[in-house]
């Protein structure tokens, strides 16, 4: 019987450590969510890091046993690899590169070793499970080396590739020292996908200025092999956000923030802590609208949610500061004894408080300066069974390739991004609605199990068709 392997750095399933010992609940992802039906079908599997140092082998084998029963297989980091693989050459290398971020980037040798060490790592734990003909799905850029290490060992496999964050220009990927490495290591998958079209064109215009492979119609002709690459918009689970965002729960926790907030509008915004999600130039586009429209002072507040992320890496704990900083100085300075400006918790939520604060936005404030996909955008439209609320879009988020109707913006014109948070706040309710109508249509039919079925069933193709061009 041929199996599914999903392999990412992290497991859909949440391990951490309590006063109680250790706690397993499952992951809210996106991707946990759409891959669901399928690693937990018939003898599949997730392969991945349960996101927690575990050296005590007594420990390592409880955590086998309760991932095992839910279909998963952990691979354990030592403390020197989540420093040097995880915090370094993912985070510190690769994350910042991809996100035109360069100037963060780290160029550290131990890092690419470890780097390398890791997926061989991986790759060793999806070998004692794959047998010569399964499907392999690889996920994002912690694991970029490990197409071409699975291809190695198993060459009959059919192994999928998918990258969750932007590819960047090729520009950037020539800065790298690793830059071709990386580039011929995903080429040992069948199919590659992308988000979007543009991140599909980098790679390809990288693959033929870095390796000088070109490419046929996103067909790359390596020395042996044909490799298909496309793009594949990831989507959510529509009905489960809106199921949420009308249920009695939602409704409950949206009537008691009322009664603190009053008559007062709301912009929402959700993000992980991260320098490539926009958030301090977010705040200063808030504070130029209060400003520049003082009759919004006292009638709309910021409600800001940043979720704790890295904070091991240098630059997120900088961010921090300056996060605290800007919230600490337009507070103080626009407060009344009744009104907040900003709303700032720097922690995670519980899903039905998340859907009941996009019950309560009147705006969702979604301005990454680059980011692959950006769910949260969906999550809202998805969250508005009423037709009532307002998007505003980077235009540099994948997700704004599809939701054309969102108010797009350029996340760094906080002038720009002032008026579009006035033009909001004041949108007719008709346009609201229109506008809305049409991106629920768009999110509620490209969801997260279109998207799976839509990689799975083209990666089957492109099997099939690698070994027509062999028999041929
Ligand atoms: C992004 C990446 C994922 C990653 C997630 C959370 O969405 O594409 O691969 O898992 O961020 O980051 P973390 O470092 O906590 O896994």
């Amino acid at each position: 019987m041929s199996r599914t392997i999903i392999i990412s750095n992290r497991l859909p399933t949440k391990v951490q450590r309590t006063a109680s010992g250790l706690s397993f609940q499952p992951s809210e992802g996106g991707l946990a969510t759409g891959l669901g039906s399928i690693y937990r079908a018939d003898g599949n599997v997730w392969v991945g890091w349960p996101g927690l140092f575990v050296d005590d082998p007594a420990e390592q084998a409880h955590v086998t046993e309760q991932l095992q029963a839910d279909s998963m297989a952990p691979v354990f980091l030592t403390e020197a690899e989540i420093r040097d693989f995880y915090e370094g050459f993912s985070n510190g290398t690769l994350w910042p590169t991809f996100h035109y971020f360069s100037e963060f980037s780290l160029y550290e040798q131990a890092h690419w070793e470890a780097y390398v060490a890791v997926n061989e790592k991986f790759c060793q734990a999806v070998l004692a499970l794959a047998g010569p003909e399964d499907t392999i799905w690889v996920h994002d850029y912690q694991l970029l080396l490990l197409p071409e290490m699975l291809r190695r060992e198993r060459p009959e496999a059919t192994i999928g590739f998918f990258l969750h964050i932007p590819f960047p220009s090729y520009e950037l990927i020539r800065v790298l020292p690793w830059g071709a490495e990386l580039l011929r290591s995903m080429l040992g998958a069948d199919l590659i996908g992308f988000h979007t079209y543009g991140y599909m064109h980098h790679f390809l215009s990288a693959v033929a200025h870095l390796l000088g492979l070109p490419n046929h119609n996103g067909q790359v002709e390596t020395p042996d092999r044909t490799v298909l690459v496309d793009a594949f918009p990831m989507g959510i689970d529509y009905q489960r956000y809106a199921e949420a965002a009308a249920s009695e729960v939602a409704q409950a926790h949206e009537r008691t923030y009322r009664e603190y907030l009053g008559e007062t509008r709301v912009i929402l915004s959700i993000d992980r802590l991260d320098y490539t999600k926009g958030i301090a130039q977010r705040l200063r586009a808030f504070e130029v609208l209060l400003q520049r429209h003082p009759e919004w002072v006292g009638q709309v507040s910021l409600l800001m949610i940043v979720v704790p992320s890295r904070d091991q890496v240098a630059q997120y704990a900088g961010l921090k500061m300056e996060i605290d900083e800007l919230v600490g100085r337009i507070n103080a300075q626009y407060r009344t004894i009744s009104w907040n400006p900003i709303l700032y918790f720097y922690r995670s939520f519980p899903f039905e408080e998340l859907a009941a604060f996009y019950r309560l936005a009147d705006v969702a404030l979604v301005t990454p300066v680059r980011d692959g996909m950006n769910l949260v955008a969906k999550e809202f439209i998805a969250s508005k069974t009423d037709q009532r609320g307002v998007l505003i879009l980077s235009e540099r988020a994948g997700a704004a390739q599809e939701l054309a109707d969102a108010l797009l913006i350029n996340p760094t014109d906080t002038g720009q991004l002032a008026e579009a948070l006035h033009e909001a706040l004041q949108m007719p309710p008709e346009e609201q609605a229109s506008r809305m109508v049409a991106m629920q249509a768009l999110v509620r039919q490209y969801d997260v199990f279109a998207w799976t079925e839509l990689f799975m069933n083209r990666l089957a193709y492109s099997k099939i068709k690698q070994e027509t061009l062999a028999t041929d």
